[in-house]
């Protein structure tokens, strides 16, 4: 039995998914008002919890042989990046699980001190290292299908909002092969007890993002790029009134202000590791909206 968290997530449903098409059972943990049809019609098994609640995860991971961590934070970086991952791991030594799978962040290791869901996932990922359990950590750059919904807003509007240095490098991975790999980890020797970084084939300056919106619609792009600053203001003008929500702005801003880029060695190695040819941006983007 596989249990996958974050299972209503762009990377969790589509590891759920590719896990039901080869038949194999899988244990999805969802909260009760999360979108679940589709996995429950898959036939996933649904387990409504809340990944805040140890007794939910103790629970989720009773009988279970593998688990896969894909769970996002909504904010809460200590709550759900640290103290559920732990307790995962924790029950997963207590269950003799036979793999663990968890994503990580590219640049996790750069001790970016004002970015608590960096902090989380390094301190995390050591956890796990340290287990004894056998693991995939897999460390990905931005993901390509959080572009579709700023892309069907181009289409609208021929807009692109760049916040900062339009030079800096990115490589935006698949989401479909990044679940891909997420699925072949726990049986391809090549990626046991290995931190992955994960990107796209090609290595983007950001810039070039509104380029292939444009390109895919056939339509000239409007860049509107405030610089850096900007968020800083908004940051401090917040942390007056919520000092809660700008510690969390802290990782927006770090993913704003530095490159996440994998080279091209990383990459083939990824591709040699898992036998899997990686996907542009613009063809992800044209497979999606059909364009
Ligand atoms: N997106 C990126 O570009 C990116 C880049 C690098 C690394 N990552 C990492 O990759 C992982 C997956 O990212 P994603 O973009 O696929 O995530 P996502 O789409 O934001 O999904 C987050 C998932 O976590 C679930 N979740 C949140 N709080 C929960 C709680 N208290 N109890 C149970 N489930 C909870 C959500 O459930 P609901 O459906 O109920 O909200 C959802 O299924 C995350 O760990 C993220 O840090 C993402």
């Amino acid at each position: 039995m596989f249990l996958v968290t974050g299972a209503t997530g762009q990377i969790g449903r589509r590891v759920v998914r590719l896990l039901r098409q080869q038949e194999l059972p899988v244990r999805a943990f969802v909260r009760l008002n999360s979108r679940y049809g589709e996995l429950e019609h898959r036939g996933a098994e649904i387990f409504i919890g809340d990944l805040r609640q140890e007794k939910d995860i103790h629970k989720a991971c009773q009988g279970v042989q593998y688990i896969i961590s894909t769970h996002g934070s909504d904010g809460d970086a200590l709550a759900l990046d640290y103290r559920a991952n732990i307790e995962l791991i924790d029950h997963a030594q207590a269950q003799q699980v036979r793999h663990f799978v968890f994503i990580s962040v590219l640049g996790a290791d750069r001790g970016y001190e004002d970015a608590p869901t960096f902090k989380a996932k390094r301190a995390v990922e050591q956890y796990l290292q340290a287990s004894g359990l056998n693991y995939t950590i897999f460390r990905p750059a931005g993901l390509s299908s959080n572009l579709l919904s700023l892309a069907e807003r181009f289409r609208q509007t021929r807009m692109y909002l760049l916040i900062g240095d339009p030079k800096n490098r990115t490589s935006i991975v698949s989401t479909d092969d990044l679940a891909q790999m997420v699925v072949k980890s726990v049986s391809v020797g090549g990626a046991k007890n290995q931190i992955l970084p994960v990107g796209g084939p090609e290595i983007l300056q950001r810039e070039d993002v509104p380029h292939i919106f444009g390109r895919v619609f056939n339509q000239e792009p409007i860049i509107i790029n405030p610089p850096l600053f900007v968020i800083d203001g908004f940051r401090t003008v917040l942390g007056l009134l919520n000092p809660p929500v700008q510690k969390t702005l802290g990782t927006f801003r770090t993913l704003l202000a530095n490159e996440f880029f994998c080279t091209h060695d990383e990459i083939a190695h990824l591709e040699s590791v898992f036998n899997l040819k990686l996907e542009t941006l613009e063809s992800f983007l044209r497979r999606y909206l059909a364009v």
